[in-house]
């Protein structure tokens, strides 16, 4: 385990100041695209989604599932195919690739459960902060091709994808192609002045 007030890398954080008192881990984590290649353990992967697992839910319903697979192995080539392009380019040394996938209606009545992609992003975040916690990168992906994902990960009723994540050991920004490589920099956040409103937003 790393510190968790430990950057994981050295990249640049001069974008990234705090502006009230907060455990250093939130704004210590972002989003690496640059990963070695190295295969994550299956232990690793259970720690991740352990992590997720004991996010809260309406109704405590937990609607996450964690579809995951590891390089070389036959269950990786059919998550890292719904990759866009622009995803693959550096999610490919990825060290595992997880579908975060939730059921879209309760369990006990298949009611619409309005919370579900709520819900999980609870537990996305749960998981970005242990792959931090472990020394590992942790990068949510909208652009995965939404249409061919319930067959490729074979999704029974009710159950829809809300992002792929790629997790891995961090390699050096330099080992990113050309256009991603500049863009490999904690980003900014907008000012806590602008989020916060005492009691109402007129
Ligand atoms: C739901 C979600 C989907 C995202 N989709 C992508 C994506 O498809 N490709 C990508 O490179 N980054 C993606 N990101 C990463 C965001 O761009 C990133 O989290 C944001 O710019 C803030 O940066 P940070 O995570 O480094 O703090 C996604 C993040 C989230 C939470």
């Amino acid at each position: 385990m790393t510190n968790i007030d430990t950057p994981l890398t050295n990249a640049d954080f001069s974008q990234r100041s705090a502006q009230a008192t907060t455990s250093d881990q939130f704004r210590l984590r972002w989003s690496l695209r640059s990963m070695s290649g190295q295969a994550l353990t299956i232990a690793e992967v259970q720690s991740l989604c352990e992590a997720g697992r004991w996010a809260p839910s309406c109704f405590n319903s937990q609607p996450w599932r964690f579809v995951y697979a590891l390089p070389d192995t036959p269950q990786w080539q059919p998550l890292m195919g719904l990759l866009m392009d622009v995803n693959k380019l550096w999610a490919a040394k990825a060290g595992a690739l997880v579908a975060l996938v939730a059921r879209t209606h309760f369990e006990a009545n298949d009611a619409p459960a309005a919370t579900h992609s709520f819900d999980t992003g609870s537990a996305w975040m749960s998981m970005a902060l242990q792959a931090q916690h472990m020394g590992l990168a942790a990068h949510a992906m909208w652009g995965f091709h939404h249409d061919q994902a319930a067959d490729a990960l074979k999704l029974p009723e009710y159950f829809s994808t809300q992002a792929l994540i790629a997790f891995g050991h961090p390699a050096p920004a330099e080992a990113l192609p050309d256009p991603l490589r500049e863009r490999e920099v904690p980003s900014s956040r907008k000012a806590l002045s602008e989020l916060m409103f005492n009691g109402d937003m007129g």
